[in-house]
């Protein structure tokens, strides 16, 4: 059964410098050997926006833009897959989406469907069904950040074949690292979270995320992970085996065993009050 090396970067950005980030994360990027590079959410352009006027001036086209064009060129010349988030301008509308590029090009995009906090007021919620992408034999799903609050998503890939996960990220809940090891050991995967650390001080507010990124195996346990503060790349060799098998004991099996026709409330409109 096939092994797929993993690797996420960590590392802090500057609000609006493009190119200086770019070049950064792929610096990082090339300390490890890795057939799957992950790097954190809205790489390229910082997180903590302030007007309409910003977000249009840092999106980016998901193919010509200036994160497609860097990671492409580096995913072809390494001959592996990456996988970035960005902010991405499409038919007049900004979704914080991440790109899965391998040595011929972009390859799939994800626009996140759940946005966090002021991310409403400059993004579109994702518009775009959950899908697999192959990289090599892995079968892989993208999620962004806040995404983890909703173990829907998880599953959903999981479901529909994903062996991992990626999961670009600008974490600020400190507890979504232990939640991601219950994400992970609940649907017996791989996930990948790529996280920023430090702080980012800009007039729409100021806003310190947690690092420790990780690479989590199907049996819930951290494999790879950085500290809180380190602008680091770490890999990690992940057993796709592992995560094919959903057999919990000989006889029960974490996919059979799930009752379905009881679950009718997750997948209906909530109603309130
Ligand atoms: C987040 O979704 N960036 C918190």
């Amino acid at each position: 059964m096939p092994t797929l090396r993993i690797a996420f970067v960590q590392g802090r950005p500057e609000f609006g410098r493009t190119e200086e980030n770019l070049e950064k994360g792929l610096a990082l990027a090339a300390t490890v050997e890795a057939d799957l590079v992950v790097l954190p959410e809205l790489w390229a352009s910082g997180y903590v926006f302030s007007t309409h006027a910003e977000v249009a001036a840092l999106a980016e086209d998901a193919r010509t833009g200036a994160t497609a064009r860097a990671i492409a060129w580096a995913a072809k010349r390494e001959k592996r897959h990456y996988v970035v988030g960005f902010a991405e301008v499409a038919r007049g509308r900004h979704y914080n989406s991440a790109m899965l590029v391998g040595p011929g090009g972009v390859k799939a995009v994800y626009r996140k469907l759940h946005l966090f906090e002021r991310e409403q007021e400059w993004f579109s919620p994702g518009n775009l069904p959950l899908a697999i992408h192959r990289v090599g034999s892995a079968k892989l799903g993208l999620l962004v950040c806040f995404d983890w609050r909703f173990p829907e998503t998880f599953r959903a890939l999981a479901l529909m074949g994903a062996d991992v996960v990626a999961h670009p990220s600008n974490l600020v809940f400190k507890n979504a690292q232990t939640a991601m090891l219950t994400r992970t050991l609940e649907n017996r995967i791989f996930t990948v979270t790529a996280n920023r650390t430090g702080t980012e001080r800009r007039p729409g507010g100021t806003v310190p995320f947690t690092g420790r990124s990780q690479v989590v195996s199907p049996g819930g346990e951290a494999i790879a992970k950085a500290g809180a503060t380190a602008e680091i790349a770490l890999a990690v060799d992940c057993d796709l085996a592992q995560a094919r098998d959903k057999s919990l004991t000989g006889i029960t099996h974490l996919f059979d065993n799930r009752r379905p026709e009881f679950y009718g409330a997750l997948v209906a409109k909530r109603r309130r009050g």
